[in-house]
């Protein structure tokens, strides 16, 4: 008979934790209890505030009653419905509100539970699209260096993180980089977008001249997040597109953490004025209340897959939960909060204040490089002496225990704060940031 032994409480052993230093948090953990607005609380009561956005994703703040309550609403009507052959008219819904949010022509919405779904549900799409124009051979993936896609072995393989990488021995096959655009001997504490870089675009060129016409589709972040905020250079995306466009390539967006009014547009695909051909999105969709993604296509994508094929499934692809009910009422309550709060207007309204406050820090020892967009910024840390990412852990700590939170990738702080944020908070985040990296050692 099977047993069912009773969990100790305070067990913390069974939690394999995602991206986490195990051994070190269960030492000494730091647990988050309840959400309100711009603020955490921890499990003692202690108030944090959120530089984050949880994971660049509680985009309009937390525990939003609209959400909360549209979740309920549709858990006591119907809790799951399969969208394999059958429909629910909630997941529609979501889908034309999305459709209604991306750029003209990206009409068509593909959903999925998560970032890391989303990247590996747009290389597939590239891949069927490129073989029902007859562009077989189109099998080849590029991404470029330090970008991050999730950890699906198509994201993973196509991104360019090393660590994300190399303790996973086979990738995909037909998959090359980009270089990545950080250039700090030139663009080192410039505003918004680097003024140098846009050349950089040409290496697609020498992919093409070295790979001919295997290329199916090129995979970069508008904005690359996780590896430390690399803003792109002027005139790069658009270099990007039309080299695409020329050889046949398709252009895909990964938006996961610049959808959603984080740079002051619905996508980063506005602001920097550059549309591709594929988007995916995740996050903020559902303000991370349910798990939820989606992957946005242009008609010519949508339709040469969908019109292009003989009667019978079309895209031997999908996720039992693709277009979940809870998720999909999640989405169009998160959507409409957008659109009733403006709340990619008010991150725009916000940025002049963030920029000066990012750009501030400039003058605290140690900080080697500001970088920022809409309300995203990295600061970066001169590493200490043999000992990368130590310096910065040790000031995500300390921030936190003063009641902040950010995060850290490598030597960088990345704050992503969410969009209902006001200025006593920003001065809250980067004061109690300025004292951590003076307080903690160099
Ligand atoms: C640009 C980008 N793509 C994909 C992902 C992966 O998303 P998820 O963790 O939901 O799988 C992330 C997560 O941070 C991201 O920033």
């Amino acid at each position: 008979m099977n047993e069912i032994r009773p969990s100790r409480p305070n067990n913390l052993d069974a939690f394999w934790m995602p991206y986490t230093d195990n051994k070190y948090f269960k030492g000494t953990p730091r647990m988050l209890a309840r959400a309100e607005g711009m603020s955490y609380y921890t499990t003692e009561g202690k108030e944090i505030l959120d530089g984050t956005a949880g994971l660049w994703c509680c985009n309009a703040g937390h525990g939003r009653r609209e959400i909360t309550e549209a979740i309920q609403k549709q858990a006591a009507v119907m809790d799951f419905a399969p969208t394999f052959q059958l429909g629910h008219p909630i997941a529609f819904e979501a889908a034309a509100r999305v459709a209604e949010m991306t750029p003209e022509g990206m009409d068509h919405v593909f959903f999925v539970n998560s970032g890391s779904e989303a990247a590996d549900t747009a290389l597939k799409i590239a891949l069927a699209y490129q073989k029902s124009i007859g562009q077989a051979q189109r099998v080849r993936l590029v991404g470029r260096e330090r970008g991050y896609h999730g950890v699906g072995f198509g994201g993973m393989s196509v991104g360019g993180i090393g660590p994300n990488r190399k303790q996973f021995g086979a990738m995909l096959p037909y998959v090359d980089h980009l270089p990545h655009t950080h250039l700090p001997a030139v663009n080192r504490f410039c505003k918004g977008q680097p003024e140098h870089g846009a050349h950089l675009a040409d290496a697609l060129e020498a992919l093409v001249a070295l790979h001919g016409d295997t290329i199916a589709a090129v995979m970069v972040e508008p904005i690359a997040g996780s590896t430390g905020v690399l803003v792109p250079p002027v005139g790069y995306l658009q270099k990007l597109r039309e080299i695409c466009t020329k050889h046949g390539i398709l252009l895909i967006y990964d938006e996961v953490i610049t959808g959603f009014g984080r740079i002051g547009t619905n996508f980063g695909a506005e602001r920097l004025g550059v549309t591709p051909d594929i988007m995916t999105m995740a996050k903020g969709l559902t303000n991370a209340a349910v798990p939820m993604g989606a992957v946005a296509t242009s008609a010519a994508v949508h339709d040469a897959i969908v019109h292009g094929s003989p009667s019978g499934i079309e895209l031997f692809h999908g996720y039992t939960y693709s277009g979940h009910p809870l998720a999909s009422a999640a989405a169009i309550a998160t959507l409409e909060l957008h659109r009733a709060e403006d709340l990619p207007g008010r991150a725009r309204a916000m940025e002049p204040y963030w920029q000066q406050a990012a750009h501030a820090m400039r003058d605290v020892p140690g900080v080697i490089d500001v970088r920022e967009m809409g309300l995203i910024a990295g600061i970066e840390l001169e590493p200490r002496a043999g000992k990368p990412t130590a310096r910065a852990l040790d000031v995500f700590r300390r921030c936190f225990d003063d009641g902040v939170l950010v995060r850290v990738t490598g030597d960088i702080v990345a704050l992503s704060p969410p969009l209902i944020i006001e200025n006593h908070h920003v001065d809250r985040i980067f004061g109690t940031l300025s004292d951590a990296i003076r307080a903690v050692p160099a």
